[in-house]
């Protein structure tokens, strides 16, 4: 049992500087996967490093289940944490590498066979343990890193960015071995990263950060179907949520909204009646942008400037203006989707799943799907 509570955690490194992490507060449920999502900088590691006992707090407390432990030193908060670079003692082998943090605690040694055994099992490393890390491929080398984790038999595991020096390849089967293993131990787990595939697939919850702070919390899907602000809507989606500056008319009770020389009526339920004249955001994600209207109320004609077209073969990825907007508006079409560069043509808005936000970009109305 770990529950790791977070509350108002604030770090300043330098005076005057803007914190690293800004009263940050999240509860992570005992056995949860909690990721923390966001671009570089905002704050992701250091918030990690306060858990861990590797940073000092400026401000705010860690508990892990129910106990404060900012004074506790890491090495007691039985913890583990796996790091982008394995950092694997290069002289030993796999076996000893595995073995190490348990001789340090001085655990029996019939004991740390049996464990190293046991985690050599689950990760496929048993016919590795007398190799060299230099033996190893970065994916095996990851493995042990994980392995080394994974002996110690912690309450939580941090992870930071541990798939980002692995190709593409590897990343996809290592995130699925650690989501299995997620799954076996049952631990408590909290996983940085910058990458959004990672999050998406990976995570119970996550976390996005953004210039220190959080900006939502949420099951993936939550998230990625009803964005709290802006920075959310555009950061979660590749190509990303479209977000055209809009002004809402008087007709059709507030629920008409302007975008460039495009009238753009929102069913009711999608947001509350906005007061004309008032300036929002217009966002509207790549799959709901179709080339024909469905049999569908929702969905809105525009008139639209093909800019690109990107065939992938699964899908085709069309980048258009609508007139009077500078921004380009992303649409993810079928494979076939037959499209060409400089074309003027009719493209429709399934208005049912836009979303639309305030001034100060936090989402308004329901945004439900
Ligand atoms: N040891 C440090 N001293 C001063 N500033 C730091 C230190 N570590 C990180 N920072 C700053 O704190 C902010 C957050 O960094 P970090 O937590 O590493 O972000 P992330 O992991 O999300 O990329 C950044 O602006 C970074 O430059
Ligand atoms: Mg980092």
């Amino acid at each position: 049992m770990a529950v790791v509570t977070i509350d108002k955690l604030t770090k300043v490194y330098d005076r005057g500087h803007a914190p690293a992490a800004d009263n940050v507060s999240l509860d992570i449920a005992d056995g949860e996967f909690m990721v923390l999502l966001g671009p570089s900088g905002c704050g992701k590691t250091t918030t990690l490093r306060m858990v861990a006992g590797l940073e000092s707090i400026t401000s705010g407390t860690v508990s892990i289940d129910g106990r404060v432990v900012n004074q506790v030193p890491a090495k007691d908060r039985d913890i583990a944490m796996v790091f982008q670079s394995y950092a694997l003692y290069p002289h030993m082998s796999v076996k000893d590498n595995l073995a190490f943090g348990l001789k340090r605690r001085s655990v029996e040694r019939a004991e740390i066979e049996r464990r190293v055994a046991n985690v050599a099992g689950i990760l496929g490393l048993a016919e590795f343990l007398s190799r060299k890390p230099h033996a190893l491929s970065g994916g095996q080398r990851q493995r042990v890193a994980l392995g080394r984790a994974i002996v110690r038999d912690p309450k939580v595991f941090l992870f930071d960015e541990p798939l980002s020096n692995l190709d593409a390849a590897l990343r996809v089967s290592t995130r699925g071995e650690i989501s299995a293993l997620h799954r076996r131990l049952g631990a408590t787990m909290i996983y940085v990263t910058h990458d959004q595939v990672e999050a998406m697939t990976m995570g119970t919850r996550i976390c996005i950060m953004n210039g220190g702070r959080v900006a939502q919390v949420g099951p993936p899907l939550d998230v990625y179907r009803r964005p709290a602000n802006t920075f959310v809507a555009s950061f979660l989606g590749n190509p990303p949520m479209t977000l055209l500056a809009a002004v809402a008319t008087d007709r059709s009770g507030g629920r008409c909204l302007k975008v460039g020389d495009s009238e753009i009526e929102l069913p009711p339920g999608r947001c509350p009646p906005l007061r004309p004249g008032s300036q929002v955001t217009f966002g509207i994600r790549p799959e709901h942008v179709a080339q024909s209207a469905a049999a569908n109320g929702a969905m809105i004609p525009v008139e639209a400037e093909i800019v690109r077209v990107e065939p992938l073969g699964a899908e085709t990825i069309v980048i258009a203006r609508l007139p009077g907007v500078e921004k380009l508006v992303f649409a993810r079409l079928p494979g076939d989707a037959a499209f060409a560069m400089g074309e003027r043509r009719q493209l429709f808005l399934d208005c049912g799943m836009a979303h639309v936000f305030d001034g100060d970009g936090g989402a308004l109305g329901a945004g439900d799907t």
